[in-house]
């Protein structure tokens, strides 16, 4: 393909001073997450019709899904951890009306009942990573979140709840994992969680209006490796997806308190199945980046059968550091598409703005990334 040819490279994807955090994007935070624009240039470049599907295979957050539906598409999303899972359920169906109340209802009853004589949970290291008094007030609003009856309310007050613990806890930031002394307060608990509610209101009125369209969006929590053409709802149009990176970010510690509180999850179990996560590339028997193409062949085995004939696939890749070698993950999956009756269709990089962290300092140094769009050949 010549320069000219390709429509990728027409477009600037860096995105340079555009909102990435406007609505119901705002409304937890998550590693590595696509900026809103992304998703959406290649919505309006690949889909022919609104009956297109879109689906990403490490859905995250649900950045694409909710980009999806805005434009009145239905989408799938599949992630191997259930926080994201929940974020992406949260964020693509219509907030309960009563939210906001049970939201209000919740902290007037902790206020009242503090410290109470509920016993915080038995979570590993729980006296390192919180002081009693965040643990009492912890304890208490899952206790009240856990008499909440409707699914969706209860799960947009988990995603508040959520969106807060690393705030409460001694852990430094999203990015760093130390314990730190920080002057919070069980008050600030309560009142951390009535902002981070009002945040999730506000959210979704700005994003109102293309709610309602009838776009459909189902979320799998599913490891994607073990997923099964027939799990899959509906032929997929469009894939638009990044994957996660061998030995780059590690979703799995950066949300372990909040699976802990929540009980979603034990998060060394989430570990064993995410890929890319660090520990896999160290100990006797580390992994290399054979292992990450042969994991990809097997993603691109499931699109192959799940997408209509002349789907698009687009991924969104940087680069790793194993054993202190650079590996450029565009070119293993360039080889792995290849190997499962793919073709490369169009190409472009981009730059990461500098301010991006990441629990990995190898990779923060690492500013740019590829955007693949595959076809069948
Ligand atoms: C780069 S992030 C995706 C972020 C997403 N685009 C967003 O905007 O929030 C990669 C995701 O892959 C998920 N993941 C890792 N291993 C997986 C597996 N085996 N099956 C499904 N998802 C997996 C991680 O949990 C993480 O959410």
């Amino acid at each position: 393909m010549t320069q000219k040819e390709s429509e990728l490279r027409q477009y600037d994807w860096t995105f340079q001073g555009a909102n990435s955090r406007e609505g119901v994007h705002s409304i937890h935070p998550y590693p590595a997450k696509f900026i809103p624009q992304i998703p959406h240039q290649l919505i309006e470049i690949y889909a022919d019709s609104k009956s297109d599907v879109v689906f990403d295979p490490f859905c995250g957050s649900g950045t694409a899904l909710v980009e999806a539906m805005k434009k009145g598409h239905s989408s799938i999303g599949v992630d191997v951890h259930p926080l994201a899972c929940l974020i992406s359920r949260v964020k693509t169906r219509p907030l309960p009306d009563d939210f906001g109340n049970r939201a209000r209802e919740i902290i007037t009853s902790v206020r009242n009942r503090y410290p109470g004589d509920v016993e915080p949970p038995d979570l590993p290291n729980i006296d390192h990573w919180f002081k009693k008094p965040i643990q009492q007030a912890l304890t208490l609003i899952i206790d009240e979140l856990e008499q909440v009856e409707n699914q969706p309310t209860k799960e947009a007050l988990q995603v508040a709840l959520s969106s807060i613990i690393v705030r409460v806890s001694n852990q430094d930031s999203n990015t760093r994992y130390a314990a730190v002394e920080k002057d919070v307060t069980a008050e600030d608990v309560l009142q951390k969680f009535s902002q981070a509610s009002s945040k999730i209101e506000s959210a979704f009125k700005k994003n109102s209006e293309w709610r309602r369209n009838s776009a459909t969006c189902d979320v799998l929590n599913e490891n994607i490796l073990e997923v099964e053409p027939s799990d899959i709802p509906q032929k997929v149009d469009l894939v638009i997806t990044s994957p996660p990176y061998p030995n780059a970010y590690e979703y799995w510690l950066y949300h372990k308190y909040r699976m802990y509180w929540l009980g979603l999850a034990d998060p060394t179990e989430v570990k064993e199945n995410e890929i890319g996560a660090r520990p896999h590339y160290q100990g006797s028997n580390p992994r290399d980046e054979t292992d990450f193409e042969e994991r990809m062949v097997s993603l691109f085995d499931l699109l192959r059968d799940i997408t209509t004939e002349d789907a698009t696939a687009s991924f969104v890749v940087g680069r790793s550091v194993i054993q202190g070698e650079e590996v450029d993950n565009g070119k293993l999956l360039e080889r792995a598409a290849d190997a499962a009756g793919f073709y490369t269709a169009d190409s472009a990089s981009r730059s990461i703005p500098s301010n991006t962290k990441s629990f990995n300092p190898g990779y923060s140094k690492i500013k740019d990334e590829k955007i693949l769009t595959f076809k069948k050949l």
